[in-house]
């Protein structure tokens, strides 16, 4: 897997928007996936503005997110809808048609899952998933010890992930579980950006790139991957020892 380390966040964020602009630019029928939380925020805005000032058109991609949390209505205000429509999908060209979250207040969450999993698959291939990484390595809400080879289902997630969530919920707890995307389904993928920034990344950067590619660790699958590329910034880059591409 290649590293490519830049200065801070804002370089690494206009580096990753450039890859995903080229490719719509390439190819305006695309099929993106995309991640949540606050490291791809810098990507986003990124692409906001060249889609305002450029006229960077999203009217053909469609649009996949990793994951959603399981009993969160599309408006709860923490809800990866929410989050995609106030940084994203609401402040560009996207057809509605072609946004695809899954719905974490389904009654059915396995046949959602089926459905997801099945829509995707109708979509064709995934041209380049964007991922953020947790603390522990887990990319979607794929927590250490998911099997490389699952599809989009329901997991549990751990009191880790959950805690640095919490903040985002109301007396601070998280869901329990959650509807996401698959390790196979993200090794699909035609292309794979892994993003990583801060210190607090660190540890897990490094654990994915150094140690051995094991189901414990969940984003150092992307070792196996022909096209996977890591896009750090230096903090996130702190813990990585010699041997890395630059
Ligand atoms: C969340 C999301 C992941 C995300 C990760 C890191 O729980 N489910 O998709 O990549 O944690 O988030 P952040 O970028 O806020 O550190």
């Amino acid at each position: 897997m290649k590293a490519r380390v830049y200065p801070d966040y804002e370089a690494m964020s206009v580096a990753v928007a450039y890859v995903v602009a080229g490719k719509l630019e390439e190819e305006p029928s695309s099929v993106l996936m995309l991640p949540t939380g606050i490291t791809p925020l810098g990507v986003y805005g990124r692409l906001v503005e060249m889609h305002r000032s450029e006229g960077l058109s999203f009217a053909n991609a469609t649009f996949f997110n990793l994951d959603e949390y399981l009993g969160l209505t599309p408006d709860h205000r923490a809800s990866y809808h929410v989050y995609m429509q106030e940084h994203f999908y609401g402040l560009i060209n996207a057809d509605p048609a072609r946004v695809f979250v899954p719905d974490g207040a389904t009654p059915d969450p396995e046949a959602e899952c089926e459905r997801y999993e099945a829509a995707i698959r109708e979509a064709g291939e995934i041209d380049v998933c964007v991922l953020g990484i947790g603390r522990n390595g887990h990319i979607g809400f794929n927590e250490p010890g998911a099997p490389f080879d699952s599809r989009t289902r329901v997991v549990e997630l751990s009191e880790s992930t959950r805690k640095i969530n919490a903040s985002d919920f109301e007396a601070d707890r998280a869901p329990e579980r959650a509807i996401t995307v698959g390790m196979a389904t993200i090794f699909d993928s035609k292309s794979v950006l892994l993003l990583a920034s801060g210190t607090n990344k660190a540890g897990a950067v490094a654990a994915t790139v150094e140690d051995d590619v094991s189901e414990s660790m969940p984003a150092s699958m992307l070792r196996n991957h022909p096209n996977a590329v890591l896009f750090l910034d230096e903090a996130a880059a702190s813990d990585l020892g010699h041997g890395v591409a630059g």
